[in-house]
């Protein structure tokens, strides 16, 4: 198949762009369109053969239940078959956005989309591109993140294609995404209900409102993050080997300079991945290795500016990861606000292995 790639304006998307995007969706073919955390790989949600390309088109598990998504929260009833007081003060405040909620599902939902599940994961996206095509394609829209199956996600149509080219009827290129971490998901089929992944919305935007909400297993203790059903923690994996470290920053710098110049004397070329303020300390422990390309250091934004981080760090693990660097060390921005998403999208990167360094 050849992938079509249509830009649209992000702001003021062309309607005949938008329409033609919509004619696809319902006649089950894949359309990949920008929201404002990553690209989504989207199918008409309510059309099985539809759903079911999109997991050959990623390679992507069965088990892996899908998001659906609609143009406003007056469309929830279209998939789930309730939504709790709790549910719909956070979708009031936080739709359109990077909120996913987890509902009880309608009988019209395939189970492929549901992975077989009695619940049904649904969003509004915020991004103007994603939700004129939701509200002209007039249908729910399934849709995961659109890159190969354990790729780190997309937040630009290069990254798509890298990853889709031939796989894909359609790419609507709006640009690099607003905030480049996935949508924060909470559990309303639990009570009290459960954060599953942290992301764009913050813990403490959804406490505000749903002050018991508590967090998934791994997610509470610090340590891997939990596995979601049918998600596995291996995700978002660079091809090098990665291992992520926690601690003080002054304690983790030397401790990752240290380590990085080690394995040059291996013979590796090593890769950091690190806050700008991070790397400013390791500069002057690194220099020579640095200077002779066998160390390779790429920021994701600083610890002043989570958003930027946020907004960087999948291609910068991409980018880090096409150098073709033997093994990553990283170091994470902690856990306050979106650095807790970002942590555990690292955690993921890294296939669960961290050093706590104190
Ligand atoms: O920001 C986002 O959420 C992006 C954009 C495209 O909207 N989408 C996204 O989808 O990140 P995906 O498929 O990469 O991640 C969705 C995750 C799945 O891994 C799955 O674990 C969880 O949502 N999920 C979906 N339905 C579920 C359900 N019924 N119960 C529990 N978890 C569910
Ligand atoms: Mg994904």
């Amino acid at each position: 198949m050849t992938t079509r790639v249509l830009h649209v304006d992000r702001d003021r998307p062309d309607p005949a762009v938008i329409e033609a995007a919509a004619q696809a969706l319902r006649a089950g073919q894949l359309v990949v369109f920008p929201t404002e955390t990553v690209y989504g790989l989207g199918a008409h949600a309510l059309d099985p053969a539809a759903v079911q390309k999109i997991f050959e088109a990623k390679e992507r598990p069965a088990n892996d239940p899908l998001i659906v998504h609609i143009a406003h929260i007056g469309q929830v009833n279209q998939c789930a078959a309730g939504m709790p007081p709790r549910a719909r003060k956070l979708g009031l405040s936080f739709w359109a956005g990077p909120l996913t909620m987890i509902l009880p599902k309608r009988p019209e939902v395939p189970d492929l989309v549901t992975a077989g599940l009695p619940s049904v994961a649904v969003r509004v996206p915020s991004h103007r591109v994603a939700r004129a095509l939701m509200e002209m394609a007039g249908v729910p829209v399934a849709a995961p993140s659109a890159n190969r199956f354990s790729r780190p996600s997309p937040t630009t149509a290069q990254h798509v294609l890298e990853d889709l080219d031939g796989r894909v009827d359609l790419i609507l290129d709006g640009g690099p995404t607003d905030i480049g971490l996935e949508s924060t998901i909470v559990d309303f089929t639990v009570d009290p209900p459960v954060i599953r992944r942290p992301g764009g919305i913050t813990i403490e935007q959804v406490r505000a409102l749903v002050p018991d909400v508590t967090l998934a297993e791994g997610l509470a203790t610090g340590d891997q993050p939990q596995v979601a059903p049918g998600q596995l923690l291996r995700h978002y994996a660079p091809v090098a080997e990665m291992t992520l470290y926690e601690g003080e920053p002054s304690a983790v710098v030397p401790r990752l300079a240290a380590d990085a110049r080690t394995a040059v004397a291996r013979g590796n070329v090593i890769g950091i991945l690190a806050p700008e303020e991070d790397l400013i300390a390791l500069a002057p422990l690194i220099a020579p290795s640095a200077a002779a390309g066998k160390i390779v250091v790429q920021p994701f934004g600083s610890r002043a500016d989570l958003e930027r981080a946020g907004r960087e760090l999948f291609a910068s693990i991409r980018t880090l990861d096409a150098t073709g660097v033997s093994a990553i060390l990283a170091s994470s921005p902690g856990t306050e606000g979106l650095g807790r998403a970002i942590r555990d999208r690292l955690m993921r990167a890294a296939n669960g292995r961290f050093r706590t360094i104190v």
